[in-house]
């Protein structure tokens, strides 16, 4: 064997070469495996020995991609491309010898090999699209070339990972084989043997051909494709590239792809997406967590509440493959609870998502009972019922009689004290919130909220178990609302006082929307129930004058055919309603406020300020430890678009200072002491300082 450098070596067994890269975690093609796996080629197809070649890595993955840490910086020489070229140009057969996730770059230097082999459950894709960029190491050029620009597109604007059986039905990969490297060996000894011609993918016509003819099946796919990234950047110009690949010769398209991606890279939409990409990860770290804390095994869960949330979450646990029985106090409730699940899998099984043996195998992992007996044998009870204290506390009273030692207990709740829930046990330490959002069974993100008394021990629980899950867990602390739903008051409470003052829901929805979320808020509203807001409201002595006019009404939003919006004969598209700005006219004059034209950029102001403000206060009283945790609660649990970053990360694009300048504005405008800019806001404004410079102490220690 010989060491090419840190990250490569090189074997010649039987005349042939084999390439391997270890460079944890993931293989990334950073600047030592380029120039590793560049000087390596040129060795072996200088050998005299060597007939063929084989690319693999160790480790957990084939490269994952390249180094999402260089973008931005100046790039050291070799560049992916020019390391690609070396393998594609070897006289001498190159099989890429793929396992775990060829991604991105991974794929496109194996795209650049003569044929690629793969285990079973390799998965194979150009995520770049998630990252505000397109494949910039010929993925747009070649991938078209192998399957067709119409597919190609699909496949690069979507950014999603393809099975490997997939990939081989679309000829991406040449075989599926047993184990990764000797596959690889024996294929390419196949193709010596047998003289296999040694076709670049780049001189490939044959796929091309028709969209060079007539691009309307590429139009019509590149159209589905976009239809969801009005005012992104990243997919257009992944559509641009891949109908370069058949309007331009190979060379060009490549150097049009290099410009495009240059252009991308340096942007605030890429720059944001790489932001989310690394707080993601980051988000679960908690920086006092000791090292050595060992999270327990989850094998057994049980939900208490069978409704939306309670449902959702125990098909979170199936679709895991962990069993888990619902406690509910009827036979019939459990029944109607049951009967929801079945049926929202259903859904599934008639999109296609899910084959229908799977749904079966999921079903069959949830069980169903009114004997709490079973809150005995259980590692994990999350309890999911109505949002109410003084419930919660019995509840957990009876985990407490019931549950055997080391069992974590969590609450789902939304808003409520975990101190008080965790004191109504005699082990405060075992209790944790573990704050789901709706539907529990889709949305990724998990608020973890840990309580004064949780041990590190139940958090790491909570934390590991989020990822068993497939959530995105964000470890905050304990507060009225915690992260999401503290900040997401701030945003109701503007969106009530602009009805009054002049705008209309639909102004205000159309503003939000722009901003790239998938609903404005009343349409939200509309979808979630107006009710729920309203009976906390009433709990909480507080009011909203037009909101609560209309639940006095029964417009409760879409279950009622009618809310902000009017929802004719079940549709879910929303339809303004005169009746609703003439309630609000009624009201504004009721409260003695004056009705005005309100422009779209104070609709804007006020929708994302005041949350902007809460967030700082959130991080002064350190409910949450990173400014980055919060722009991933964002982006996860209410749809904040991901190319916007988060809150705080926006935040930093238009600076502190506007933003205290507006919320000062605001505050005396409405006489709403709450809209002050908040103590942090003002020091980053005046310091100049950043958010996404807070909680980095932390990280660097964690
Ligand atoms: N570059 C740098 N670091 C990366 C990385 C990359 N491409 N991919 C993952 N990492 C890091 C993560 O940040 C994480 O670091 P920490 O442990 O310090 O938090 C670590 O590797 C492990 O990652 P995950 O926690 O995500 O591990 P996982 O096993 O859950 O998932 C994965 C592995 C599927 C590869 C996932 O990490 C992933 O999707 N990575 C990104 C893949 C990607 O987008 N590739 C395209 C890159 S862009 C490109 O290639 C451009 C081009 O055209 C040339």
């Amino acid at each position: 064997m010989v060491q090419i450098n840190a990250v490569i070596d090189l074997t010649v067994t039987e005349a042939i070469a084999v390439i391997t890269a270890d460079s944890p975690p993931v293989n990334a093609l950073g600047h030592a495996v380029r120039e590793g796996l560049l000087a390596a080629v040129k060795q072996a197809v200088a050998d005299p020995q060597v007939k063929g070649i084989v690319l693999g890595c160790k480790g957990r993955t084939f490269f994952a991609g390249a180094d999402i840490t260089e973008f931005g910086k100046p790039l050291k020489a070799p560049g992916l491309t020019e390391v690609i070229e070396a393998y594609e140009a070897s006289p001498k057969p190159v099989v890429a010898a793929i396992f775990g996730t060829a991604l991105g770059g991974g794929l496109e230097i194996a795209l650049g090999c003569h044929f690629r082999v793969a285990s079973a459950d390799a998965r194979v894709g150009l995520p770049e699209v998630k990252l505000g960029i397109l494949p910039g190491a010929g993925g747009t050029q070649r991938l078209p070339r192998l399957i067709g620009p119409e597919r190609a597109v699909a496949a690069i604007v979507a950014g999603a990972p393809m099975p490997a059986k997939a990939a081989l039905a679309d000829g991406i990969i040449d075989e599926i084989v047993a184990e990764p490297i000797a596959g690889a060996v024996a294929f390419v000894k196949r193709v010596l043997a047998e003289g296999l011609p040694l076709v670049k993918v780049r001189d490939r016509e044959d796929k091309i051909a028709t969209a060079r003819e007539n691009p309307a099946a590429f139009e019509a796919a590149a159209k589905a494709a976009t239809k969801k990234f009005a005012g992104v950047e990243a997919p257009a110009a992944c559509v641009e590239s891949v109908r370069n690949s058949f309007t331009l010769p190979f060379d060009e398209g490549m150097e049009a792809e290099r410009k495009l991606f240059m252009k991308l890279v340096v942007g605030d939409q890429s720059r944001a997406q790489r932001h989310i990409f690394f707080s993601e990860r980051e988000a679960a770290k908690v920086p006092d967590m000791p090292a050595g804390v060992k999270p327990a095994v989850i094998k057994k869960a049980v939900v208490i509440g069978g409704g939306t949330m309670g449902g959702g979450i125990a098909m979170c646990f199936a679709n895991a493959g962990v069993p888990v029985t619902i406690v509910e106090t009827s036979e019939e409730f459990l029944a109607k609870g049951l009967e929801r699940i079945k049926k929202t899998y259903a859904v599934s099984v008639e999109r296609g998502a899910l084959a229908q043996a799977a749904m079966d195998k999921r079903f069959a992992l949830i069980a169903g009972t009114t004997d709490w007996n079973v809150i005995g044998d259980t590692d994990i009870v999350i309890e999911a019922v109505f949002e109410e204290l003084g419930l919660k506390k019995e509840i957990f009273g009876k985990l407490d009689k019931l549950a055997k030692p080391g069992t974590l207990l969590a609450s789902n709740t939304s808003t409520l004290d975990v101190d008080a829930i965790a004191q109504s046990t005699s082990r405060p330490g075992d209790v944790v919130g573990m704050h789901f959002f709706s539907p529990a069974n889709v949305m990724k993100l998990l608020e973890i909220v840990r309580s004064k008394h949780s041990s590190m021990e139940s958090i790491a629980t909570a934390v590991a178990a989020g990822k068993l899950l497939g959530k995105i867990p964000v470890v905050v602390g304990n507060c009225d609302g915690f992260v999401g739903n503290r900040m997401l008051a701030r945003r109701s409470t503007e969106c009530e006082r602009l009805l009054l003052e002049g705008a209309t829901p639909q102004d205000v929805d159309a503003v939000v929307l722009k901003f790239g979320f998938p609903m404005g808020p009343y349409a939200m509203g509309d979808l979630a129930g107006l009710d729920v807001g309203w009976r906390i409201r009433q709990a909480r002595g507080t009011v909203a004058p037009v909101t609560d006019a209309l639940c006095e009404a029964g417009r409760f939003g879409q279950k009622t055919g009618r809310g902000y919006y009017i929802y004719e004969n079940g549709s879910r598209v929303p339809v303004p309603d005169p009746e609703v700005l003439k309630l609000a006219e009624q009201k504004a004059e009721a409260a003695g406020v004056k009705r005005r034209n309100i422009s779209e950029q104070e609709i804007f102001e006020r929708m994302f300020y005041p949350m902007i403000n809460e967030a700082a206060r959130i991080l002064e009283e350190g409910i949450a430890v990173r400014a980055s945790d919060i722009d991933v609660v964002w982006a996860y649990g209410y749809g904040w678009p991901v190319w916007q970053g988060g809150p705080c990360f926006y935040a930093d694009l238009v600076g502190a200072k506007a933003i205290v300048a507006a919320l000062e504005h605001y505050a005396e405008l409405t006489g709403d002491a709450g809209l002050k800019p908040a103590k942090l806001l003002k020091e980053l404004a005046a310091s100049g300082g950043k958010f996404g410079d807070i909680g980095v102490a932390q990280k660097a220690a964690a």
